[in-house]
């Protein structure tokens, strides 16, 4: 197609030289506003480009003469909250419970801690929120052990139970079947008696006299008359719904036979004291606590 590039008569400008059926183009300019924001934006990344991490070569990159890097900014914006969660935890580690349950804002930042903490230690054994499952106790229940003040949950967690360190806390029921102690039949009877009177079902047999005497004889030391347990001696409160163990008439015998003993880790090698407090509130928090 020839090209013949000629005045247009309306507007003065020049056409391209382009025809399609007598239809001409003109060549008009580039606004002037419009190209010189398009020369700022070239000026502009010409900018970055020498300012900001930008050009790749062979193994790294041309790193921009601010030294910018997005890795550096978030390491340091997660240094700052670190910092913001030690000054807390420093708090918390320095002030007692009272005066951390006095101040809001100290126990919500102790409270998400001991439940974050919680979550990751604690839950395997003690299920969710603390709802136990058996051998494990149900912390959010109410019936302690070992008691549920804030500084009898700390020292528990601090130290373990029947764990390594030395101040552990330290209880052990008697072997009284595998030790011969009791014969199977008093067993039995004894069992029954705990599962008729203190965990409430009917008993097997006719009259629990002779379950009540062995019970008053070999257990009544250390669980109470009343099965009403002992947190100084570590011996479960049996008159209650919430058990260690289940409550079924086997679970009982098993337990009489030749008791489990469970362990409870020590934490004190593993987590700070601080976060051991902030642990301590939120158990005490699940709805046991006193
Ligand atoms: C390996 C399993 C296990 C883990 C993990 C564990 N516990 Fe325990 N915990 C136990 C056992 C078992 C007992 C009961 C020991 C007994 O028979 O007296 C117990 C008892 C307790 C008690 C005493 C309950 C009472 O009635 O007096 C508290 C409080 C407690 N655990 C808190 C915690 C906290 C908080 C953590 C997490 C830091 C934790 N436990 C992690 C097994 C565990
Ligand atoms: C020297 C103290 C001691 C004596 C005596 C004792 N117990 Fe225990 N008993 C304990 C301790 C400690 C535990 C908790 C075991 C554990 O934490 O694993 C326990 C746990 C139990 C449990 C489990 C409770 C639960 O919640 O599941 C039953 C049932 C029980 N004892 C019944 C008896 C009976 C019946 C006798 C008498 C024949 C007896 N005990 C004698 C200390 C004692």
């Amino acid at each position: 197609m020839p090209t013949k590039i000629e005045k247009d008569s309306v507007t003065g400008r020049e056409t391209t030289g382009h025809e399609w059926d007598g239809i001409k183009e003109l060549n008009t300019p580039l606004p002037k506003w419009w190209l010189y924001v398009f020369y700022a934006c070239i000026a502009w990344a010409i900018g970055m480009f020498i300012l900001y991490p930008s050009i790749p070569y062979g193994t790294g990159y041309f790193k921009g003469v601010l030294g910018y890097s997005q890795r550096r900014a978030v390491d340091a914006a997660v240094a700052e909250v670190a910092a913001q969660r030690q000054a807390s935890m420093d708090k918390i580690a320095a002030l007692s419970f009272a005066d951390i349950r006095k101040d809001p804002a100290l126990l919500e930042v102790a409270l998400t801690d001991g439940r974050i903490t919680f979550a990751t230690n604690c839950q395997p054994c003690h299920g969710a929120g603390g709802a136990g499952r058996p051998g494990y106790p149900a912390l959010a229940a109410g019936a302690w052990i070992w008691g549920g003040t804030l500084e009898d949950i700390q020292q528990t967690i601090t130290h373990g139970i029947r764990s390594a360190d030395p101040d552990a806390r330290q209880s052990a029921m008697p072997r009284f079947g595998a030790d011969g102690i009791l014969k199977p039949d008093q067993i039995q009877a004894v069992a029954d008696f705990v599962h008729a009177k203190f965990y409430g079902h009917p008993p097997l047999a006719a009259d629990i006299a002779e379950g009540q005497k062995i019970f008053a004889e070999n257990c009544a030391a250390c669980h109470g008359d009343a099965g009403q347990g002992n947190p100084q001696m570590g011996a479960p409160r049996l008159a209650s719904k919430v058990h260690l163990y289940g409550g079924s008439l086997e679970t009982i015998v098993s337990q009489v036979t030749n008791p489990r003993m469970g362990v409870m880790p020590n934490w004190n090698t593993r987590l700070d004291p601080a976060t051991i407090k902030a642990l301590a509130l939120y158990v005490h928090s699940l709805g046991g606590g006193q």
